[in-house]
């Protein structure tokens, strides 16, 4: 990166961790925030899980993404400034901008500085007419959004592989209102979802036969002895995933595999064997439900694309 793209920097500091897990540790059931899986091992064993065979949604995305690229250049039209939620999905943005017409400028939003770098640097030697204008940040916040120098004329926000549906209804609601008032009056937010189908093979993709998954499940914990001086013992963890259809919903806990205590920050925290502490939501979708989630912050769904099995879609969200 050039000096002139010197990395804002907007990570959460130790003190901002531990309160978020001792506040998730302290409710009935205890949670933590999936957010916090993201550190350099976090992000390394993510996108071993997109190479797993059970979990699809990242080849499919990535061949839904070529196919209708002529359609959502068009669409969207030229000079566009892309910003994208989180980095670690660089060979999809390569596609886009790639198949964009003529984008100014790409600004990735990320919290883990490690895979925010590295992106960045293989994008800028790819693409080296786009200004990079990376954001170390956590964008569930409000963003402030570096100028390029180059004019713009508007905004596309990318958020693909789903990744909206690692954030419970309000939350989502919420950052959707974010991104609509990033995108003026004729910005578009072009998002992936991930599609309801058979419980198995949903349940498949977050329990892949390697073990990976649950590999990065229990790396938070590592993480957090690690940054914030827990104590958790990750053996004494088992990662579970669980589809539950009727909310459309995979839900992963760590299970405690007998009584123990953890402790973070002078708190005491008691487990019960078998008790089961969440960790992360993955939403599934439908056309309906984006429908109304996009109505909900004032946005509306322009376009939308699925691939031929319907296993995942490609939305294009609009200012309503
Ligand atoms: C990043 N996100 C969309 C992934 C998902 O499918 O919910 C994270 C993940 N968790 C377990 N496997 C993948």
């Amino acid at each position: 990166m050039a000096p002139e793209h010197a990395l804002l920097d907007l990570q959460p500091t130790p003190e901002r961790i531990r309160a978020d897990i001792v506040e998730g540790l302290s409710q009935v059931p205890k949670r933590l925030p999936s957010k916090y899986f993201y550190d350099a091992e976090g992000s390394r064993l993510f996108e071993q899980i997109t190479r797993q065979p059970e979990y699809t949604l990242t080849r499919v995305e990535l061949a839904l993404l070529e196919a209708v690229l002529p359609d959502v250049a068009a669409a969207v039209g030229p000079g566009l400034r892309v910003v994208e939620y989180g980095s670690g999905s660089g060979r999809k943005t390569e596609l886009l901008l790639a198949g964009l017409h003529d984008p100014v400028a790409y600004t990735p939003v990320e919290i883990s500085r490690s895979a925010l770098t590295a992106s960045v640097e293989r994008l800028q030697a790819q693409f080296p007419g786009i200004e990079m204008l990376p954001v170390l940040a956590d964008f569930t916040g409000s963003i402030e959004l570096p100028a390029p120098v180059r004019d713009v004329r508007d905004v596309l926000v990318f958020f693909p592989g789903s990744t909206l549906g690692n954030f419970t209804h309000a939350q989502s609601v919420e950052l959707l209102q974010g991104m609509r008032a990033l995108l003026g009056h004729d910005g578009r937010a072009l998002l992936g979802f991930d599609l309801d189908k058979a419980p198995a093979k949903v349940e498949a993709a977050y329990n892949d036969a390697a073990g990976i998954t649950a590999a990065f499940t229990l790396n938070l914990l590592t993480r957090l002895n690690r940054e914030i001086g827990a104590d958790f013992d990750p053996d004494g963890f088992a990662h579970r995933a669980v589809y539950a259809r009727e909310r459309m919903c995979i839900e992963t806990s760590l299970v405690s595999r007998r009584v123990q205590t953890v402790h973070v920050a002078g708190h005491a925290f008691a487990f019960a064997e078998g008790e089961a502490m969440a960790v992360e939501i993955s939403q599934k979708y439908t056309r309906d439900s984006v429908a109304t989630l996009a109505r909900q912050a004032g946005l509306c769904l322009d376009r939308w694309w699925t691939d031929p099995d319907e296993g995942f879609a490609l939305g294009l969200l609009a200012p309503a």
